[in-house]
């Protein structure tokens, strides 16, 4: 596993004692990545191996989204108002200044969130009871492996890759320190 922090086996725990609000959280997630494959696309408009594979990421992170979207139906809730996630506020809040260190930095961190999706999504899933919603979500934790190396291999396709591998490292180091320190809550990240 890339990740330098393994989720403490409460969060599991948070997270199937409200189920209902870690279906309206992920559901904001999964909207939230289409829209940032979808930013990636509009920022680097000359990037063509990117834009072709944000938007192939975009079209799939909206389609979890409705399949979310179809499990918070069922279940008679409603989807409510952002919320702002600590943890992805402080990751992008490390970005460095000049545009190809932020650029390295926004691929690499997203990388990292996919990680740590996939991650929650295989934790969620084994704790689940046999059942629909769990294979729901051991099919999700595939396809955030593939995500999470699509980020990182257009990481490696647009930089060097001693210097990709570098700056790899100390985001996981930080993400780690991050993942350690925030309250755990019924939420993805
Ligand atoms: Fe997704
Ligand atoms: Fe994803």
């Amino acid at each position: 596993m890339l990740l330098r922090a393994s989720t403490r086996p409460e969060w599991t725990a948070a997270v199937l004692a409200d189920l209902d609000a870690f279906l309206l959280d992920h559901a904001a997630n999964e909207r939230k990545a289409s829209a940032s494959a979808l930013a990636l696309v509009a920022h680097y408009p000359d990037r063509v191996d990117l834009v072709r594979r944000c938007i192939d990421l975009a079209v799939e992170e909206l389609e979890h989204f409705r399949a979310v979207h179809r499990w918070i139906a069922a279940r008679r809730l409603t989807l409510g108002a952002d919320t702002k996630s600590e943890y992805l506020r402080r990751l992008s809040a490390g970005f460095r200044d000049g545009s190809e260190p932020y650029f390295l930095d926004r691929l690499l961190t997203a990388a990292i969130v996919e990680a740590r999706g996939c991650e929650r999504f295989g934790l969620l899933a084994g704790a689940l009871p046999d059942g629909e919603l769990r294979e729901f979500y051991r099919e999700l934790a595939r396809s955030e492996v593939r995500h999470h190396e699509t980020y990182l291999s257009l990481a490696h396709a647009y930089f060097d890759a001693a210097e990709a591998q570098r700056r790899l490292g100390e985001l996981l180091d930080a993400e780690a320190r991050l993942i350690e320190a925030l309250p755990l809550r019924s939420a993805l990240y």
